[in-house]
């Protein structure tokens, strides 16, 4: 039984100087109060010594959709909004991007480290060695009609995957978290590749552990007759650097679903598909699918001044631009649409990729978005490529839960042994009636 560690960050803070500190004057009762400052905060708790009176409880922060709220300490990815900066573990995701694979970025996210040579081939055999699904999962794969939503399909078999190994309820034994560990970032392409085939009505391609772990997941989704399937270079590495930049995100919606299932103590799975369906929503995850549709329904680059006017007049937002953090252009949007031509050399240009440059040629100008801030994001361009690739819409919020598996498992792990985190459970502020008398059904109106 594995013990907590010391607090996630604590080794690195700062110790709380004299000058430190918030001095408030409460004008209801004339009180001066020493809030701490440290890491840039102060503890919301600390709130509660303020009181009108011996029984009030105290002051509460009201930050609705966490707005100006840390929810924890974590070192694992560090985003600056304005500067458009974006490191894993210290790395900036441009180097990542050029010399690392997803494999060697998901063992960096979740241990900290780059891997050195050994450490890389052993994890990477073992999570090649966790690709295949228990055979009765494709029974319930078979149970969804041809046109179910494959995003739908990977939260429900993720959940189920908690029923195939009830040990990854064990969650505080460091080897068991290991296992999972293998298990989720194996099976996730797997799932997702199942998926696609079911909505084919094609038959279910094995993997091959020969190949790497985005030509696997390649192989998964086009194989067809040939004896060995052969995935395309270009195509494997424009795959592999989608999942790198897909990898972490701190505090978003999806992690911090993943970290708030897992808060309860519920089992890996469980907390993986809680954090997968926070992704689907198409304000998260699932703008990637809702970019195309846009485009598709801009049609033509003529008709993209039209669009934005009535996204200006608030007819609907501009899918694939704004972000909650980047008040600048999203790093990996500018990584994806350097991708995407590579894509396009080996599979022809993607004519939707016209209308999409005069959305952003036309929105960067325009005072509407230049005003909020709203610059490209993440899910602006990638939506492109996987069209490229030959995948359909609905599969590309699931090739974004492939990549984001890895940040999300090291979240779940950095929340566990943060002995500073319990159950997540927010306050809240109650304004709703106070007491009434039960009034029976023949005397309501
Ligand atoms: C991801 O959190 C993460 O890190 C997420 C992510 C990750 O890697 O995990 O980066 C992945 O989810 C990227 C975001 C993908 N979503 C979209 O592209 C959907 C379109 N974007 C918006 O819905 C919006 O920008 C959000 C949800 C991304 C951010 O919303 P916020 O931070 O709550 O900002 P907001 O809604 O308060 O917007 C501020 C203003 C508002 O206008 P006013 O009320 O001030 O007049 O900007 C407007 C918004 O209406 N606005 C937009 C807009 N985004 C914000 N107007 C038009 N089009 C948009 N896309």
């Amino acid at each position: 039984m594995e013990k907590p560690s010391s607090a996630a960050g604590s080794a690195e803070v700062r110790p709380v100087q004299q000058q430190d500190s918030l001095t408030v004057v409460d004008n209801r009762t004339g009180k001066r109060y020493e809030l701490p400052i440290q890491n840039g905060c102060i503890r919301t708790n600390d709130l509660r010594k303020i009181k009108v009176n011996d029984d009030d409880f105290g002051l509460m922060s009201y930050d609705p959709a966490f707005l100006n709220t840390a929810s924890c300490i974590s070192k694992i990815t560090f985003i600056d909004g304005d500067r458009g900066i974006l490191r894993y573990r210290g790395y900036p995701i441009e180097v990542l991007a050029e010399k690392s694979t997803f494999l060697e970025t998901a063992y960096l996210i979740t241990h900290g480290e780059l891997p050195n040579r050994s450490q890389l081939s052993d994890w990477a055999f073992h999570v090649t060695h966790h690709t295949f699904l228990h055979e009765s999962i494709k029974k319930f794969l078979d149970g969804f009609h041809y046109d179910a939503h494959p995003m739908s399909m990977l939260i429900s078999t993720v959940a189920a995957l908690s029923t195939f190994y009830p040990e990854s309820k064990d969650i505080f034994n460091a080897e068991s978290r290991k296992k999972q560990t293998y298990r989720l970032l194996g099976k996730m392409p797997t799932i997702a590749a199942f998926s696609y085939r079911h909505s084919l009505g094609l038959p279910f391609v094995y993997p091959d552990n020969e190949l790497s772990y985005t030509g696997n997941f390649l192989n998964m989704l086009f194989k067809t007759t040939e004896i060995k399937y052969r995935p395309n270079p270009a195509l494997e590495r424009a795959l592999d650097i989608l999942f790198i930049l897909h990898a972490d995100h701190e505090q978003n919606c999806s992690t911090s679903a993943m970290r708030g299932v897992g808060s309860s103590h519920a089992d890996p799975y469980c907390a993986t598909a809680a954090a997968a369906a926070a992704l689907y929503g198409p304000l998260h995850g699932g703008a990637n699918e809702a970019v195309l549709r846009m485009l598709m329904e801009i049609g033509s680059v003529q008709k993209v001044t039209e669009y934005i006017k009535r996204v200006k007049a608030g007819e609907g937002k501009l899918m694939g631009f704004g972000h909650r953090v980047y008040k600048n252009y999203d790093p990996r949007a500018k990584i994806i649409k350097r991708a995407a031509y590579e894509v396009f050399d080996v599979m022809g240009r993607n004519p939707l990729l016209d209308i999409a440059l005069e959305v952003e040629r036309i929105a960067l100008e325009d005072e509407y978005f230049v005003s909020r801030r709203l610059y490209p994001n993440v899910d602006f361009y990638s939506g492109l490529i996987y069209q490229s690739m030959g995948l359909p819409m609905t599969m590309f919020p699931v090739l974004f839960a492939i990549g984001r598996t890895a940040g999300w498992i090291a979240q779940w792990e950095e929340m566990l042994l943060d002995p500073e985190q319990k159950i997540a459970r927010p306050r809240q502020v109650y304004l709703g009636y106070g007491q009434r008398d039960y009034v029976s059904l023949d005397e309501r109106i």
